[in-house]
């Protein structure tokens, strides 16, 4: 009920067609209530009293409610259609705001597939509802009830008859409903896990195709298409155990009130007129009961679906602004980490972390993988919040500040690229949808991306396909350092930025990013000594704390971690030339 409740207040900004088409479905039913009464009275007055002047008077009336039937109808149909198609509307832009209102943790632990199940098969469950379903139990229940008012009106004793099957169909219509409720919603899980699984399986199709795993994904697809078959199978067998009871119920009734009626007409106590109406009523009062399976069918889908999209509802962002918000102006970018623990779960990831950066400066962050260098960048655009101490920005805790303007003044470059289905232009505008093309253009020559987007046929109105797979992942990546350029940010963060791209094109990047960073406070997270050496303090992070800090020739002093990875890399650069001169003086001996 509290769902059903839930559904009604939803509807109330789009009253009007509510109420509008209850009113044209209440008249339509009633002149379908009041055209068996007519049958009977020209079978009294008109066939067997023989007041043939009666007749055109009944003839019109059936005419004229037949003709309001159909007006009305029409008027139903319409109200209900724009109540559903409004309502849903409503739904999907509320339920789409609300997610993209939701944090990072949210994301991790709901699945893609799922959410995309909810916000097509579920909301298309309660848009049936409203548009056709609501309509058929209304229309049901007016004829069901007004046929036994008026029964009982033209013959208590028959109509009694009714009164005492109606229970026997409603203790079978609650089982019904309690069974198939609880199986309906194990077919609603069940899509969102195998919609989950198709999305993973699609996205991740190169994965799957380079490791030959088509037949094991194959066959794990199949494992949850089989559960999903027996689920819904499952609703078949529950629905075929009951709808054929009510049918028979309902139908059962016809012959008994047609003999019993029949019986009192031969014995004097009843009419043959009020035998014609009681059956022209027998139907309206049988089919409600016939298809009351289907109904609550209906009914008990749409309320599954709409508890899962209430439940997304009421989930509530977990990070959000707060009632009072602070924010500093001007905006300069000195960043400080005091006293940070942070955590996933269980997981402690980041401990008494502190970090001093001063407007203007870079910063690096080095450690080996999973070290917590993406979390700690995560935490300053207050993706997650951290679980104890504070991370200012310009002596402001950024838990203080309003969201939307924190995070526009933070240009992320992620580690994992994501581009959208669009062309290059709107990617790098993505941040900026109003830069002008000059600003995109410098965005791409300063992330050195101008060069291939100028070689490309059409240029920077290039679609790239989902996540940018026109583009390689070198390619991808300037692509992204020109978005964040183009956001014009007062916090740059770059993590990981440069992987994919060779030595050379990097060493041209920075040079370039130079002069863009020169303003910036800017974060770089890279593996590669190359990409860090010139900023203005190098931090190495070890089990969740700052192992060591300082600039470049300070920590190579220090002989520790920074000075071990310089090591191995300049190993690695020496070894690579040793090979190359050796290869040059002897090319026949290398293969
Ligand atoms: N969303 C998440 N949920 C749970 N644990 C996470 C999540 N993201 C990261 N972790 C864990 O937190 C730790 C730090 O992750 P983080 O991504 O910050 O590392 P990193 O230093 O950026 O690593 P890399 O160099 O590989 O990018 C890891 O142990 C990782 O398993
Ligand atoms: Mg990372």
């Amino acid at each position: 009920m509290e769902t059903i409740k839930r559904i009604c207040r939803k509807c109330k900004p789009h009253a009007r067609f509510a109420v509008i088409g209850f009113v044209a479905l209440i008249l339509a039913n009633a002149t379908r209530l009041i055209l068996p009464l007519i049958s009977g009275w020209i079978v009294d007055d008109v066939i067997k009293g023989g007041i043939l002047e009666k007749l055109p008077g009944f003839c019109a009336a059936i005419l004229g409610l037949t003709v309001l039937r159909a007006v009305c109808n029409y008027i139903r149909g319409v109200s209900f259609e724009k109540l559903s198609q409004n309502y849903v509307y409503d739904l999907r832009t509320g339920l789409y705001r609300h997610l993209s209102e939701m944090s990072y943790s949210f994301y991790d632990k709901n699945y893609i597939g799922e959410i995309m199940s909810r916000m097509t098969g579920d909301i298309e469950g309660i848009r049936n509802l409203l548009a056709g379903g609501v309509v058929q139990i209304c229309e049901n229940c007016i004829w069901f009830f007004g046929s036994l008012i008026l029964l009982f009106f033209i013959n208590w004793r028959l109509a009694l008859v009714m009164v005492l099957i109606a229970p026997i169909v409603a203790v079978v219509a609650l089982k019904f409903h309690s069974k198939i409720h609880v199986a309906f919603k194990d077919v609603r899980e069940q899509n969102a896990v195998l919609s989950t699984k198709t999305q993973e399986n699609i996205s991740g199709v190169r994965v799957v195709k380079a490791f030959a795993q088509e037949e094991h994904e194959k066959k794990a697809f199949s494992v949850e298409n089989r559960e999903q078959l027996r689920l819904l199978l499952k609703t078949t067998y529950i629905w075929s155990d009951y709808v054929p009871l009510l049918d028979f119920l309902g139908a059962f009734c016809t012959p008994l009130l047609l003999g019993i009626g029949g019986a009192m007409v031969i014995g004097g106590s009843m009419s043959l007129g009020d035998l014609v109406s009681f059956t022209g009523y027998i139907w309206m009062i049988t089919d409600p009961m016939r298809i009351l399976g289907n109904l609550i069918n209906m009914l008990t889908q749409a309320i599954t679906s709409a508890e899962k999209l209430f439940y997304y509802e009421d989930l509530g962002a977990e990070i959000r602004d707060k009632d009072k918000t602070n924010f500093p102006r001007p905006f300069r970018g000195h960043v400080q980490f005091e006293h940070v623990t942070f955590g996933y779960g269980d997981e402690t990831v980041l401990r008494d972390f502190c970090l001093d950066v001063p407007a203007g400066t870079t910063c690096a962050i080095m450690g080996a993988t999973g070290t917590g260098k993406t979390s700690v960048v995560n935490l300053l655009g207050r993706f997650y919040e951290c679980r104890e101490g504070h991370v200012r920005i310009d002596g402001v805790d950024v838990k203080d500040m309003p969201l939307k303007a924190l995070r526009d003044r933070i240009g992320y470059v992620m580690q994992e690229t994501f581009l959208f289905s669009e062309t290059i232009e709107n990617n790098i505008r993505f941040g900026r949808p109003n830069a002008e093309f000059p600003v995109v253009e410098s965005a791409a020559k300063a992330a050195q991306a101008a060069e291939f987007i100028g070689e490309m046929p059409q240029g920077y109105d290039t679609v790239v396909g989902e996540r940018g797979l026109g583009l390689s992942g070198g390619q991808k990546q300037r692509v992204a350092i020109a978005r964040a350029l183009a956001y014009d940010p007062t916090i740059l963060v770059l993590d990981d930025s440069t992987s994919a791209v060779d030595m050379e094109t990097e060493h041209e990047i920075q040079m370039h990013l130079k002069k863009e960073l020169r303003d910036r406070t800017t974060f770089i997270i890279a593996h590669r000594i190359s990409s860090v050496k010139s900023a203005d303090q190098i931090v190495v992070l070890k089990d969740g704390r700052i192992y060591e800090r300082g600039t470049h020739d300070e920590l190579l002093e220090k002989k520790g971690l920074y000075y071990e990875m310089y090591q191995d890399q300049y190993r690695d650069f020496a070894n690579i030339t040793a090979r190359r001169a050796a290869a040059a003086a002897a090319p026949s001996e290398v293969v």
